[in-house]
């Protein structure tokens, strides 16, 4: 029976993947690890344990001692926080990875999840449609590690047949959580302010295009990736994926349309320049072809469901 252990379960992607490892594998199968202890409240249907993933020794008894046959590393520092400490967001990135792949290899563990990102894109990039094969000049730190663990995930799987998959992520929104120091980030927080019927700055220029993609989308493509046999995944360093692709006026104007009078201004920061770096859009033909991946939302469905449950998680807000 595969025991599930998930890393930085509390982060966005975290907090909703963990829930449906949960319903696929049941509640006793999964642990859930993070490094803030007071995140044990969001996981009352699986085991919490405190976890540094940079603490290679304790990741490691934890896997023994439970016999986890299952990682799903997204412990990591986003684009825009990395910038603010490039050294650390380096080492945390590169280094966690390398100890679970080596943890994989060592102990034959079943499968491993490790998320890449548009960040590995760059200036020479082609920005429509941007296929899976093509130059790649990333010019963030994030994106630079996120590059060179998709090597790495390669090397493992080439090397010692670690069976470990990935996805390159689009910007991820959701609304049962808050992300934390990206460049897709303001997705997210435009709903927080419509829902609060506050006026909106935004940190990039009106028509910055970028792909993005709702996080049941995101759960849906993650658990087909690792649920698909080990023959259908031909790529081992990352899959383009794809969703949808907005500006902030035309994300604006989707929720105008629910939310007269709604109002934004935008004053873009360090940040436009990370936004221009990355795709409009994604090709990710490989995704469909060879585990079947097709998105649900459009923009106008996702700004639909996420108004209507915004304010059921973050009620403080209304
Ligand atoms: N959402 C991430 C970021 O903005 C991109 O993968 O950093």
């Amino acid at each position: 029976m595969d025991k599930i252990l998930v890393i930085g379960a509390a982060g966005q992607l975290g907090s909703e993947l963990t829930r449906a490892l949960a319903d696929q594998f049941g509640g006793d199968q999964v642990i859930a690890t993070d490094l803030r202890a007071t995140a044990s409240s969001l996981f009352p249907y699986c085991r919490f344990e405190v976890l540094d993933v940079m603490d290679k020794d304790a990741l490691g008894t934890l896997v023994k001692k439970e016999k986890v046959t299952q990682i799903y590393h997204l412990a990591a520092v986003l684009s825009a926080t990395g910038e603010k400490n490039p050294h650390f967001a380096w080492q945390l990135n590169m280094d966690s990875l390398l100890y679970v792949l080596e943890l994989a290899k060592e102990q034959a563990l079943a499968k491993i999840y490790w998320p890449s990102s548009i960040a590995v894109f760059g200036p020479g990039t082609p920005k429509i449609n941007t296929p899976q094969f093509c130059e790649k000049n990333p010019n963030t730190v994030y994106g630079i590690s996120k590059l060179a663990g998709e090597g790495w995930c390669n090397y493992y799987f080439e090397k010692y047949g670690v069976d470990v998959r990935s996805l390159r992520y689009p910007g991820l929104i959701g609304y049962k959580s808050l992300p934390g120091g990206g460049t897709t980030d303001y997705a997210v927080d435009i709903y927080h302010k419509a829902i609060a019927k506050q006026p909106f700055t935004c940190f990039l220029s009106e028509d910055s295009y970028l792909p993005m993609m709702y996080m049941p989308d995101a759960i849906k493509a993650t658990l087909d990736l690792m649920n698909a046999p080990r023959e259908a995944i031909k790529i081992r360093s990352s899959y383009n994926l794809a969703g949808i692709s907005f500006s902030p006026k035309e994300i604006f104007e989707s929720i105008s349309k629910q939310v007269p009078g709604f109002e934004i201004k935008y004053q873009p920061d360090f940040r436009q320049a990370i936004a221009d770096s990355w795709p409009d859009s994604i090709d990710d033909s490989y995704a469909r072809a060879n585990w079947r991946w097709q998105p649900s939302y459009d923009l106008d469905g996702m700004t639909q469901d996420i108004l209507t449950h915004l304010p059921t998680f973050f009620p403080s807000q209304t």
